[in-house]
C-alpha cells in the first residue's frame, strides 16, 4: 500500500512548466478543478497523479502548492497514438455527436489500454489502504475496472467532463464493450447532465447486460464479484471567488475600458471565447455574425466582435482543417467590411492569463457561445460571474451543459443560422431591465453553485454509496 488516502488521476497534472531566471519551475495551471481540489488534497493527504506534457521524459515525484506531483511518463509515439489519436481523434468526436468523423483504428487502441494500465498501477502505488481514488475524463476510462482488480479496498470516483454520447452514436465504437466495462469499475460514475448519465445507462444496458435499475448498476465482473456503480449528473462550476474578486479589482476595470476603447468604441462588443475545437461552433457564429453585416443589420461602427480562439491540439489533422477555415472566414468578413478606423473580426489565436480574460468578459456587452456540443462550457459561467454590475447578455447554445444551469440567457440552436441570427440581435437590443433581470438570476445561479460544492457534492455521494451498502 501507498501513502496517500486521496488521489486524483487525470491525463495532465494541474501544473505548467516555467522557464525562470533561475531556470525551470512550475505553476499551478489555471482551471477550477485544481482550485476545487487543491484544499481537499491538503487537508486529506492527497496526491495527483497524471502526465506532465513533455514527451520522452521521465520525471520524479514532487511537491508543488502543498499537493504532491506524480508525473506518468508518455513516449513520442504514445502521444501520437493514444492522446492524438484515440483520445482525440476518436474519443472526442465520438463523443461530441460526430462533429467530425471519429476514426478507428487498433494501433490507438491497444495504446489507449497501455497507458491506461500506466496510470492505474501508478495510482495503485500511491494509494494508501482504503484511498478514495477519484479519476478524471475521457482519456482514462479504463482506469477504474483496472484499479478495482488489482485493489478491491479502494473507494473509486469517475467524472466525465465531455458529453456521453447517445446509444446510437456509441454502437459504433469497436471497443464500446470495454469502456463500459472500463467506466463500471467505479463506485460512483459522474456526468454533466443528467441526459450524459441516461446515455450511459443505455449503453450499459445494451452492450454489457448488466442490470439496471433507477440509476444503479449491479454488476458481477469477470471475476464473479458483484457490486454497485452508481451513475448520476453532477454540472461543474468555476471558482467564483476568483472571478468575482478579479472583475471588481481597479486595474482590471481599466483594461477593460482601454479594450474598448482600442476597438473604436463601438457601441456593442460581442465576444467568443473558445479552445479552437470544432465543437464550439465558431464557423456557425463567424457565418451569423457576417451575415448580419451583409444585411445591414449591424455594421462595423456599431459592433464589433473579439474572437479569442487558444491553440488547442495542433497536431491532429481535424483542428488544423479548422483553423484554416476560421481563419480563411475571418479574413474574408474583415476584408468585406473593416473600414480603416474600425475592424469587424479582431480575431486572437493566444491564449491569456484570466485577468485578461476578465477585462475581456467586462469589455464584452454580448457573450457568444455557440457550441455544437459541449460538455458544460465554463467560459459561459465565467462570464456571468465577472459582471457584477448585473449588465450584459448570453447568447448560449442549447447544446452546451451549461444550458441546463442559465436558463435566462438567450437559448438557441446553432445550427439554425437565422434563429442565431435573431438571437444575437435580441442579445444586443434587450431592453437593459430585461438583461439586469436575466443576469440577476443567472449570477444567483452561478454564485451558489461553485467548483468547490460540485466536488463536495462528488465526493460526499461516493463516500454515501458506503453508508447504504452498511445499512
Ligand atoms: C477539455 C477536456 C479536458 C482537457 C481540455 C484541454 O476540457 O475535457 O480533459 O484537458 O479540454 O485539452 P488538452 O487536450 O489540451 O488537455
Amino acid at each position: 500500500y501507498g501513502d496517500f488516502d486521496f488521489i486524483v488521476v487525470s491525463n495532465r497534472l494541474p501544473v505548467d512548466r516555467v522557464s525562470t531566471d533561475d531556470g525551470e519551475s512550475w505553476r499551478r495551471s489555471p482551471g477550477g478543478l485544481v482550485t476545487a481540489l487543491a484544499p481537499v488534497m491538503a487537508k486529506a493527504d492527497g496526491a495527483w497523479v497524471g502526465w506532465h506534457g513533455a514527451p520522452d521524459e521521465e520525471l520524479d515525484e514532487f511537491d508543488h502548492d502543498n499537493m504532491h506531483l506524480l508525473p506518468v511518463p508518455l513516449s513520442a509515439s504514445e502521444v501520437e497514438l493514444y492522446y492524438e489519436g484515440f483520445s482525440n481523434a476518436t474519443l472526442w468526436p465520438l463523443y461530441h455527436d460526430v462533429i467530425a468523423p471519429p476514426e478507428f483504428h487498433r494501433t490507438w487502441w491497444d495504446s489507449y489500454r497501455t497507458v491506461n494500465r500506466r496510470f492505474a498501477d501508478a495510482a495503485a502505488t500511491m494509494a494508501a489502504k482504503g484511498a478514495t481514488v477519484w479519476v478524471q475524463d475521457y482519456q482514462l476510462q479504463l482506469v477504474p475496472q483496472m484499479l478495482r482488480k488489482d485493489r478491491p479496498d479502494l473507494k473509486i470516483g469517475f467524472f466525465n467532463h465531455i458529453p456521453f454520447p447517445p446509444l446510437e452514436i456509441f454502437a459504433q465504437l469497436p471497443w464500446r464493450r470495454n469502456i463500459i466495462e472500463g467506466l463500471l469499475g467505479a463506485d460512483l460514475i459522474g456526468f454533466q447532465r443528467p441526459s450524459d448519465a441516461s446515455n450511459f445507462l443505455r449503453c450499459v444496458r445494451r452492450f454489457a447486460g448488466h442490470t439496471v435499475r433507477q440509476q444503479q448498476v449491479h454488476v458481477t465482473n469477470e471475476d464473479g464479484v458483484s457490486y454497485v456503480s452508481r451513475a448520476e449528473s453532477f454540472p461543474i462550476s468555476i471558482d467564483v471567488e476568483q472571478i468575482t474578486e478579479l472583475a471588481k479589482r481597479e486595474d482590471i476595470i481599466e483594461r477593460s475600458k482601454q479594450i474598448r476603447k482600442e476597438l473604436g468604441d463601438p457601441k456593442t462588443v460581442l465576444l467568443g471565447v473558445d479552445r479552437l475545437d470544432y465543437t464550439k461552433g465558431i464557423s456557425h457564429r463567424l457565418k451569423a455574425y457576417g451575415e448580419l453585416l451583409q444585411d445591414g443589420k449591424l455594421n462595423v461602427e456599431d459592433a464589433s466582435l473579439i474572437q479569442v480562439a487558444s491553440p488547442s491540439r495542433e497536431r491532429v489533422e481535424q483542428y488544423r482543417l479548422l483553423r484554416e477555415e476560421v481563419e480563411g472566414t475571418v479574413g474574408r468578413i474583415n476584408g468585406t467590411y473593416d473600414t480603416m478606423g474600425n475592424t469587424a473580426i479582431r480575431y486572437l489565436h493566444h491564449s491569456y492569463p484570466v485577468e485578461e480574460m476578465v477585462a475581456l468578459y467586462l469589455a464584452a456587452d454580448v457573450m457568444l457561445v455557440t457550441a455544437l456540443r459541449d460538455g458544460m462550457n465554463l467560459v459561459a459561467k465565467e462570464y456571468v460571474a465577472a459582471r457584477i454590475n448585473n449588465t450584459g447578455a448570453l447568447v448560449l447554445s442549447e447544446f452546451a451543459g451549461a444550458a441546463d444551469q442559465l436558463r435566462q440567457a438567450v437559448l438557441m440552436n446553432p445550427h439554425d443560422i437565422d434563429g442565431l441570427k435573431d438571437s444575437i440581435l435580441t442579445a444586443i437590443h434587450m431592453p437593459d431591465r430585461d438583461a439586469q433581470r436575466r443576469m440577476r438570476l443567472m449570477r444567483r445561479q452561478v454564485l451558489q453553485n461553485d467548483v468547490e460544492r460540485w466536488s463536495k457534492n462528488f465526493l460526499s455521494a461516493l463516500q454515501q454509496g458506503d453508508s447504504e451498502a452498511a445499512q
